[in-house]
């Protein structure tokens, strides 16, 4: 059966294009991405998307208030009859209406060791706190701030002459290989979750 995804970014789209060039690749089969959605108009991710003749829509914040905003892209969601809801650098907290709907079916991308240094500019938080070992982190959504489950994760080392820039970029790195896998896990139908455990049937 064909997995049918739905992406919500807020901007460059690089983590949208690792997992479009995957199920390009074979890498990740019997998926498809139907539609792309951003709370911001001038998203590259939106070209990406276009790119590829993937849907991409453009939800106007401003038009709505916070619920009916969810429940729009709830009816995008409907239309497109999405299985599978990936954020990929949405800068916007989603619903719990949306997240009760689609439970154990989001996804996100965080780009660091979960649970330290959750929300806004985690490279920065980390690099300013002064860790050797930074990285990135797959997990379900849940209600809460980036504590959803674990699916999988990547560490890289900070080295002395890093700047928050090349650390950022080498976190970013990781983030094109871990995503696409487990989105490969996912719609392979190989994550179970088992508490805040997720485990990998291989
Ligand atoms: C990534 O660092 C991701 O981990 C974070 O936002 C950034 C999005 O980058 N959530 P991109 O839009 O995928 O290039």
């Amino acid at each position: 059966m064909m997995v049918k995804i739905a992406v919500l970014v807020s901007g460059r789209g690089s983590n949208l294009q690792a997992i479009i060039d995957s199920i390009e690749k074979g890498y990740i089969k019997n998926a498809a991405i139907n539609v792309v959605i951003s709370n911001k108009a001038n998203a590259y991710a939106l070209e990406r998307a276009r790119n590829y003749g993937i849907s991409a829509v453009f939800l106007n914040p401003d038009e709505y208030d916070r619920a009916g905003y969810d429940r729009e892209i709830l009816n995008i969601l409907k239309q497109h009859n999405t299985d599978l809801l990936l954020l990929a650098g949405y800068f916007r907290i989603l619903g719990n209406e949306i997240i009760g709907i689609y439970r154990n079916r989001v996804l996100n991308i965080h780009p660091s060791l979960l649970p330290a240094f959750k929300g806004l500019h985690a490279q920065k938080q980390a690099f300013e706190y002064g860790v050797k070992v930074a990285g990135c982190t797959v997990h379900f959504v849940d209600e809460g701030l980036d504590s959803g489950p674990i699916i999988l994760q990547k560490c890289v080392p900070v080295l002395p002459e890093d700047t928050e820039e090349t650390l950022t970029a080498r976190i970013l790195e990781q983030e094109h290989i871990i995503y696409p896998e487990a989105v490969k896990l996912f719609t392979e139908g190989k994550l179970k979750i088992e508490g805040r455990n997720v485990v990998a049937r291989i």
